[in-house]
């Protein structure tokens, strides 16, 4: 059943034109954040009677992706005639799914706690989700290939394998340095604790020190890209939509980590930041 017909999910030629807006538009709007100063989430998230409760936003926003993901892997296929799809667009859209079922789910569960999300932050970001979703999913499902004769041109099986790890590793290494700002919060609780007083740890801010937070400020942005890029290689270098992924997450998240370090500079003092890079090291 179509949600909205022809869009939701998409017809061949309308998700054309959403994919095109996903990859030119999409990527400008969020390079808008260069020219914009306010930001409201995270260190950067001010007082406003527009801010929702910063868990409970987190997962509203991003559970749609994967939703839209699944909803069509459900419905496409049988629209479009596909009896059976090879194991590779299984495959991939798993993965997507384990990202988020961390990323949408767990992660906000995780967090010892979250600063409030103004009302147009969650907004933008379900549309990320749902252009995401759509365009991935629509391409896995009945757009890309689907046969394994068009998987034999479209990804050699050493390269699908490379990408699978390059996934792997990029998420272990985010969630890693997730953990590290959670533990960040959590030894303070625990001070707090011992020192008889109110367990707090919320709104509390460190440098972090562990693994690539030595070098860059936002290593857990780094790695969250590493980790799609694995997947843009596992899909083939002519998968137009896990590219536009890619640079949709590069253009809204490298002016926040921007941001972010001038943010640590301002707050704890450059001789304290030292010589972190933001996200890229020698780069940014
Ligand atoms: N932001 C995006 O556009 C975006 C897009 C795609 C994926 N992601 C991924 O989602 C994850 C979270 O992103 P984010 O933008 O929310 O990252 P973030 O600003 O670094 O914050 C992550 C969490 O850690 C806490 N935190 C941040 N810096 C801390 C510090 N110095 N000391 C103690 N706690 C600290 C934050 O608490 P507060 O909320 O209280 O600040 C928040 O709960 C990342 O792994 C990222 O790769 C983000």
């Amino acid at each position: 059943m179509a949600l909205i017909e022809g869009w939701l999910p998409p017809t061949r030629a309308n998700y054309g034109l959403i994919l095109t807006f996903w990859r030119f538009g999409y990527p400008a709007l969020g390079s808008l954040q260069w020219l914009v100063k306010w930001y409201g989430m995270g260190k950067t998230s001010t007082p406003s009677a527009l801010n929702l409760p910063g868990r409970a936003a987190w997962m509203t926003m991003e559970v749609p992706g994967f939703v839209t993901l699944l909803y069509m892997m459900r419905t496409l296929p049988a629209q479009q005639g596909i009896d059976d799809l090879p194991w590779q667009n299984r495959v991939l859209a798993g993965l997507f799914v384990i990202h988020y079922a961390y990323r949408a789910v767990l992660f906000p569960l995780l967090q010892p706690s979250m600063a409030p999300i103004h009302v147009f932050v969650w907004a933008s970001a379900i549309g990320f989700q749902v252009l995401n979703g759509t365009c991935l999913g629509a391409w896995l499902a009945a757009y890309g290939p689907t046969t394994a004769a068009a998987w034999s041109a479209q990804t050699p099986l050493p390269q699908f394998a490379l990408g699978l790890l390059v996934f792997y590793a990029g998420l272990a290494a985010n969630y890693f340095h997730d953990e590290e700002l959670r533990e960040i919060r959590r030894r303070k609780a625990r001070r707090d604790q011992a020192k008889g007083g109110k367990q707090r740890g919320g709104g509390h801010y460190e440098i972090p020190q562990a693994g690539l937070f030595r070098y860059v400020l936002f290593p857990h942005y780094l790695c969250e890209w590493i980790e799609w890029a694995g997947f843009l290689m596992a899909a083939g270098w002519t998968c137009a939509p896990a590219w536009a992924f890619l640079v949709n997450e590069v253009c809204s998240m490298l002016p926040r980590a921007v941001r972010g370090k001038a943010w640590y500079v301002e707050r704890f003092g450059a001789d304290k930041v030292g010589g972190k890079w933001a996200v890229i090291p020698g780069v940014w």
